[in-house]
This record gives C-alpha cells, structure tokens and sequence, in this order.
C-alpha cells in the first residue's frame, strides 16, 4: 500500500493506537508493595473460576516488559496508547499510603511513551477494585466514592504534568453487570438493588474525579470510556420499539448521559421508581453530576444489541433484572465472532458515532476498544514466528470503513485505539481469546513476535488510512 492507493484516509493527527489494561498485562501482582485488587483475591480462592486456572499473575508481564513493549509499539505505528493504573498498586489499600515503587513504574511507563513520540492515554479503573475498600463494600459503600476522588487526584498531581487525556472510567457498566448481576466478576452477587447503587456512586465517582481534575488545571482533557451496544429492535412494533427503547436506557444511557449531558435518562429513572429501586442520592450529588460532564468520550464497540418484547411473563418470584422488560434474540443468519459468541455488525460504530452527532452535541469522541479475539492462533503461526490473521486486518478495515462514513458526515470522532496492543490475560477467559497486534507466547516466556495485523498496522498509521 502506497500513499497514493489510500481510498479511506483519515483526518490530520488522527489518534492510531491500541487499549490495555493494569490487570490484563502488568503481572507482578505480589510485587513492589502492590496491594491486591478483588482479582489477585478471586483468583486465590477460586481459581476454579479463570480459564485452564490461570490466574492475574500470569500475565504478559508489563511490569517488567514495558520497555521492550513501547519500543514495539512504535514498531506498529501508534501514536497514542491506553493503559490503566492499577489503584493498588499506587495505594495498596485503596486509600491512605501512596506506593512510591507504584509512582516509579508509571513514571517510567509515561517517560517512556513520550521518549518514542506515544501520547499516554490513561485510565482510572479498568475493574480492578482494591481489596481492602472491597471488603467494605467496593462501589455500593460511598465511602469508596471519596477514597476514588482522592486516588483520582493522587494521579493528576503526580502524572498530570504529562499526561493530558485523562479517562476516570473503562466500561462502568461490566463491574456492575459482572459483580452485581450476572455473576462473572467479583463479588458474584445478583442483586438488583445493589447494582443500581454501585452503578450510581460510580457515576458519581466520576463527576467527581472530573472536578478534581478541573481544579488542579492542568490544561489537559478528561473523559470516559464506554462500551456502546447499539440496541435494535426485532421489528417495527411499538412493543419490539419499546423494548429496545429501555434496553438503551439501561445499558447505553444510564452511563452515557449523565456522562455527556450530566442528567439519567427519563425513562430508566421511571422504572426505578415504579419498582422501588431509586438508589440513595445525597442532596448535592445531581448538582456535581450535572456540572462535571466528559470533555472527551471513549467508545468501546464490539457488538450490537438485538432486541425484542417478551414473549412470555416474567416470573415475579425471580430476582430482578433489566431483561424483565424485554428479551435478547439472536439474528440468524449474521456474521458472528464464533470463538466469542458475538455478532460482528460493522454498521454498529457508525450508528453509534452519528447518534452522538445527532443526540449528544457532537461530543469529541475516539473508538477506544474494538477488536477480535480469537482462540487457537497458534495454528497461524509460520516457521518465522509470525501470525497471520487476515482475518483481524479484515475486520479493522470493515470497521474502520463505516468510521471513515461516520467523519464524512460530520462525526467528530478523533481516533481508533484497538483492543489490543499485545495478546492478554481477559479476566475469567485467562488467555483463552487473543486479540493482540503483537502475540504472546506462553511456552517461550512471553516472547513477542509481531503479527501481520501488526505490520499491516504501522502501514495503516503512516498513510493515516488504507
Ligand atoms: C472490554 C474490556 O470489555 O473487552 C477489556 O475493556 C476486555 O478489558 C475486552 O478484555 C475483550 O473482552 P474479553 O472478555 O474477550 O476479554
């Protein structure tokens, strides 16, 4: 590919890079005065729980990598990268002492990314809820609340110097979803009502952080990041419509307006009500809400939601759950991620950018998460070491295609990180799905090896298009 034959070329300074996470990559979780976080404790007692028992410590080692790391992350083309700092490692126990050993590896990280010309992005909380505040409750105790905005402001004063995109938050949602609901984070509850209120305080958490940021002035960009499943109904029936309507406020809205517009969506707030699950609200935390909205948006998209009205009553004796006023189909004959279980509905990430356009003030965004994970790429691999998967450049290019529609139209959406930088450990799923640029070879000690997505990558970075 040459300049000249770039049919989607993308806007000057266009943001090309990828997305980690602390947990997902950095390893030495007993190490250097780190805390543990509710994964460290999950794995320790139910290992049972992670792929093939494989647990937080065996990841792609970071920690002690990182240098060899950016240096190949330049080698495919980025010029920005997301990472999160791990909350227990810089404050072991959530709050109180700040880990000095924890300031010196992000220190290093951050020098090292600018040293190769890579604008750090950097992430709050990426689902990894120190222990110690865990123990008393982790995001349904507000207390937790305060010690995040002093974590958060922690951060600033320490990096913020240098760091100019901040993010308070990846996927506010999952912890809810996986911790409170649907049993595939820690603490593995299902209940409704604690959901609501962990949901909540984490909305608020981040309102805060984004004032604290504001206060120190440091001239740099705040935002979070979501994970955006465009919701379709079955058909044009106002029951099928209704149905997708709430599904929307329940997994899109409930963070992404109070997040862009500083208010909860009518409709979700209506069905609280009715069934008596308003969560507890201080009297001036709406007003913090309402003033501390995102300068910046991330969009995490991986799959659509396909939705219908319920078929059959739900069964009041069930605890409760969003999926008591619709239901989830499955549209036959769709193209599907088969290792994950997803659809691949390319067409998702531009209904997503132009409903921002249209509903949420052109909101400055970036796609901050999307990407294949595959299982058994080992089998690609040829006698030099490299992978082949085609399949992984085909489906950036079929995504980035309705982007590129998206900024013709008027989306003000800045740039494409993809998940991920290099094979990773994916909670629960371990190493089971890769998604990497660069793989990982567990029989060789990590060893790297650069992909041929990874080489198409840095091409498509340097022509800022294909
Ligand atoms: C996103 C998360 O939900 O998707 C990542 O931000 C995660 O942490 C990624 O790894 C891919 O999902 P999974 O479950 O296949 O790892």
């Amino acid at each position: 590919m040459t300049k000249d034959t770039v049919t989607y070329r993308f806007p000057e300074g266009f943001w090309w890079g990828s997305a980690t996470s602390a947990t997902q990559t950095e390893g030495a979780t007993h190490r250097d005065g780190k805390g543990k976080n509710i994964w460290d404790h999950w794995y320790e007692v139910e290992p049972s729980r992670f792929f093939q028992g494989v647990g937080p410590q065996d990841t792609s080692q970071f920690y002690e990598r990182y240098k060899e790391d950016i240096q190949l992350m330049k080698e495919v083309g980025h010029n920005s990268f997301r990472f999160s700092i791990s909350w227990s490692r810089l404050i072991p126990d959530g709050r109180g002492e700040v880990n000095p050993k924890g300031v010196e590896f992000y220190n290093n990280v951050i020098d090292e990314l600018l040293g190769q010309g890579i604008e750090p992005f950097v992430n709050l909380f990426h689902f990894d809820m120190p222990m110690e505040l865990q123990k008393i409750g982790g995001w349904a105790n507000r207390e937790v609340v305060d010690a995040y905005e002093a974590y958060a402001k922690t951060c600033f004063e320490r990096f913020g110097d240098r760091v100019k995109k901040w993010f308070t938050h990846n996927e506010p949602i999952v912890p809810v979803e996986g911790g409170y609901l649907y049993d595939f984070h820690y603490p593995n509850e299902v209940d409704f009502e604690k959901a609501i209120q962990v949901g909540y305080h984490t909305v608020l958490s981040s309102a805060k952080a984004i004032r604290a940021y504001k206060q120190l002035n440091q001239g740099g960009k705040i935002g979070i990041i979501l994970n955006l499943t465009p919701s379709y109904p079955r058909s044009n029936h106002p029951a099928d419509l209704k149905a997708a309507k709430i599904a929307d406020a329940f997994f899109n809205r409930s963070f992404l307006d109070p997040s862009v517009k500083g208010e909860f969506p009518e409709e979700l707030v209506q069905i609280l009500k009715e069934e008596g699950f308003m969560p507890i609200i201080e009297e001036e935390d709406l007003e913090i809400i309402r003033q501390h909205t995102v300068d910046l948006l991330g969009v995490n998209y991986y799959q659509p939601r396909r939705v219908k009205a319920k078929e059959t009553l739900p069964n009041p004796d069930a605890p409760f759950m969003p999926e008591r006023y619709f239901d989830h189909y499955a549209m036959p004959g769709r193209k599907m991620n088969v290792h994950r279980g997803w659809e691949i509905y390319e067409k998702g990430i531009y209904d997503i950018l132009i409903n921002l356009k249209e509903h949420y003030g052109n909101i400055e965004c970036f796609i901050s998460e999307n990407g294949m994970g595959v299982e058994g790429e080992e089998k690609f691999r040829d006698e030099n070491g490299v992978i082949h998967d085609d399949y992984r450049i085909e489906f950036i290019q079929d995504h980035l295609k309705w982007v590129h529609r998206a900024i013709q139209e008027g989306s003000n959406v800045k740039g494409y990180h993809l998940w991920t930088f290099m094979d990773n450990w994916s909670w629960a799923n371990a190493y089971k799905n890769r998604y990497g640029l660069v793989s990982v070879n567990l029989d060789k000690n990590g060893e790297r090896t650069i992909k041929k997505s990874g080489k198409w990558y840095k091409t498509l970075s340097e022509n800022n298009g294909f």
